[in-house]
């Protein structure tokens, strides 16, 4: 296989905006993961496992850009949520469970699982400190976690056993609370400030997650240790907002428009349209998950009137607050 990280990233550029610093770190880990298989086949030099941890506020794309890349991906993927896991009795049950799914999604070629890739979101819900009564706490799950992510053979359902030595993990997380922990932490100060490329190195320096911080906020040192990769993601700016309803193939504006040419209606939104619920949804604070139900309660009592109202030919909507410009007249005329 011979996916370049630069391929990969065209591929993620498709369905998920911006977020470019948090594409290549995870490009070039899955790329490694590749080389990596390539040479255990060809029985030279191994190159050590990097599992990847995406950190990043809610909204900003970490599970659309993992399944997105589960679709490019010719490997077995499976994606499990860590806060199912903390609220199992029986973590390690739940764990073969995942690897099972790996091994089905592999169709019983346990070579292939061996090979897999494995995302688990929520990991930030497994903060040492919280407990929950009757249920497992976080940093046991952590423990599990990091046995399976270290490499070491599971019995699955059948007696057959799957070794997770080559399988990549990719764990997410919104982290709450984790820029206030940075921001406390020790950062590094400018060895030269008149040189340009210095700053920037310290700045990068400076940006980087300490494995110290995540275990301030309460991820146990081993843990954070299995995971040596960390890519960031943004908070979504209003223009990245509006390319997201506007721009992948299966955005929203695009899914509507259709809906619409099915009742043989043409829906025109203006841009300002898309800045005006961008600047609501930041209000909301939820990254890109209020678009939909912005835009769903403008276009609703639209949708209701078009069944009953077969003339309709076109409707054009210039603001969120003004009724839309309907055009009537013949159909297919
Ligand atoms: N960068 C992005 N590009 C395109 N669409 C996005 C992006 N970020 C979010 N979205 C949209 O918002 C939805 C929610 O995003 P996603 O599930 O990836 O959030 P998340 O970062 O995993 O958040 P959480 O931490 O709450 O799990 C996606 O299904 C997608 O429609
Ligand atoms: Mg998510």
């Amino acid at each position: 296989m011979s996916l370049k990280p630069s391929s990969i990233v065209q591929h993620l550029d498709r369905f998920v905006i911006g977020q470019d610093d948090a594409k290549v770190t995870v490009a070039v880990a899955v790329y490694l993961h590749f080389r990596k298989i390539a040479h255990a086949r060809r029985d030279d030099l191994p190159i050590t496992k990097s599992n990847v941890l995406l950190i990043g506020p809610t909204g900003t794309g970490k599970t659309l850009l993992c399944e997105t890349l589960a679709r490019l991906l010719s490997v077995p993927f499976v994606t499990a949520e860590a806060t199912a896991l903390a609220q199992s009795r029986y973590v390690n049950e739940e764990i073969e469970a995942i690897l099972q799914r790996l091994v089905d999604k592999a169709e019983g070629d346990i070579a292939r699982a061996q090979n897999g890739i494995v995302f688990i979101d929520e990991i930030d819900k497994l903060k040492a400190t919280d407990r929950e009564p009757r249920s497992v706490s976080g940093e046991s799950v952590q423990h599990a976690l990091l046995k399976i992510m270290e490499g070491s053979p599971v019995k699955l359902r059948d007696a057959t056993y799957i070794d997770t030595t080559n399988i990549l993990f990719i764990c997410g997380g919104a982290f709450i609370g984790l820029d206030e922990i940075m921001s406390q932490s020790n950062s590094y100060g400018y060895i030269s400030t008149s040189e340009g490329d210095n700053k920037k190195i310290m700045e990068r320096l400076n940006a980087r997650i300490k494995p110290t911080d995540l275990f301030t906020f309460g991820l146990i040192p081993e843990f954070t240790g299995r995971l040596p990769v960390v890519a960031r993601f943004q908070e979504l700016d209003r223009d990245m907002l509006v390319r997201i309803m506007t721009e992948p193939s299966d955005c929203l504006y695009t899914q509507f428009r259709e809906i619409f040419s099915g009742e043989g209606v043409e829906l025109t939104i203006e841009p300002r349209v898309f800045e005006q619920i961008s600047e609501l949804a930041m209000e909301y604070k939820t990254g890109a998950r209020s678009l939909r139900g912005i835009f769903e309660e403008l276009i609703t009592p639209i949708l209701y009137a078009v069944p009953d109202n077969p003339d309709i030919r076109k409707v054009r909507i210039a603001s969120l607050f003004n009724d839309p410009v309907v055009v009537r007249g013949e159909r297919g005329a």
